[in-house]
């Protein structure tokens, strides 16, 4: 479906350009943790996140016109820095998508790109930073292969890339609910590419509030691909796909009733399912800080003396996603500050929309 017949393998138009896109993070509720052994970021459950308004990347792709025909030769620059360190996850990437985009084989390139959240603020960069330069490449698809590719085929084959280059990058292509991996229950969906969640949504989920504390600003010990592959062989993972699937389903009937406590309960649940894998492979890790864990104890304190809809996620790392309803922002916000400010090093605000 995303790469083409024989009569369209030349680029039609042969020219050197500039594109800018962004790209925002994204947190899921229901987390991919675990693909396929053998194909190329395949999960093994479904998953769904939300997109994170304010902390976003924006890449400028540079593209300029091979002299020579031979290897690919990409330069990375990150907040005005060369980055060499960069190349390789980056190099891979377009030896991934070469295949379905066989104009790039053509030109060279530079890739300047900064975040709008501090660096190593232990907020994963890869999602949107991946899924920025999908998004270049697309343009550049758009430009030189064909002008008149549609809307919904750019952001879909967009999501396909990106998922090539990281597989939760493919669900920070759209705004708001989004939905990546086979589930029987939500139409439409599938392992290849992200879809916005199609069904109905009560407005309490419209706006929700995320307060990200940074409890570690350090790199992670356990890298997110090496951590998939070790569910492959983890003892608990058959049941965790199976309670991911599950999971999926109570969300699904959770976002249209509009039960806040139970979103909240079922995303806790979720985080700590995650974190569970984690210690429980081979080898095992403990990805969690002191601070995480009275952080965490601190909120689960405060919902209950003040029956506030106040709840925590996680991704594979130390660092804490408060998620609450705007409506209740105000309230939570000021115990946020006093009561949790000094257990983290930085405090990042953002909302899903
Ligand atoms: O996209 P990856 O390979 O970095 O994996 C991301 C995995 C989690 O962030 C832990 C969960 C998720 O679904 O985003």
């Amino acid at each position: 479906m995303f790469f083409y017949r024989k009569k369209n393998k030349c680029s039609a138009v042969i020219s050197n350009g500039i594109i800018t896109k962004r790209s925002h993070s994204n947190i899921a509720l229901i987390k991919y943790w675990g693909k396929h052994k053998k194909k190329i970021q395949i999960p093994l459950n479904s998953s769904i996140s939300l997109s994170l308004k304010g902390v976003y990347t924006v890449t400028r792709l540079i593209y300029y016109i091979k002299k020579k025909k031979g290897n690919l030769s990409i330069r990375i620059f990150f907040s005005g820095k060369e980055k060499t360190s960069f190349l390789p996850k980056t190099v891979e990437f377009f030896r991934n998508i070469l295949f379905y985009c066989s104009f790039l084989k053509d030109y060279n390139f530079i890739i300047e790109t900064y975040n709008t959240f501090p660096h190593s603020s232990g907020i994963a960069s890869s999602a949107s930073s991946m899924s920025s330069l999908a998004l270049c490449i697309m343009e550049m698809e758009k430009r030189l292969v064909s002008s008149l590719i549609k809307k919904d085929f750019f952001f879909k084959k967009a999501s396909f890339l990106a998922r090539l280059g990281s597989g939760s990058a493919c669900r920070s292509i759209y705004s708001g609910l989004v939905v990546w991996g086979y589930h029987k229950s939500i139409k439409g969906s599938n392992n290849f590419y992200a879809i916005p969640y199609p069904y109905m949504v009560h407005s309490i989920f419209r706006k929700i509030e995320d307060t990200i504390l940074i409890v570690d600003e350090k790199p992670k010990s356990i890298l997110s691909s090496k951590g998939h592959q070790l569910m492959n062989e983890n003892p608990y993972s058959r049941e965790r796909f199976k309670c991911a699937n599950k999971n999926m389903d109570r969300l699904i009937s959770i976002l249209k009733i509009g039960d806040f406590q139970e979103f909240g309960e079922l995303v806790e649940h979720e985080a700590l399912t995650l974190h569970a894998m984690i210690m429980t492979s081979n080898p095992y890790f403990l990805l969690m800080k002191p601070n995480t864990i009275k952080i965490i104890h601190s909120v689960w304190d405060f919902r209950m003396q003040n029956k506030k809809n106040i709840y925590f996620t996680l991704d594979a790392g130390a660092n804490i996603h408060l998620l609450y309803p705007f409506e209740e922002k105000k309230f939570i916000k000021k115990w946020i500050y006093s009561d949790l400010f000094s257990f983290c090093k930085k405090i990042i605000e953002s909302f899903c929309y």
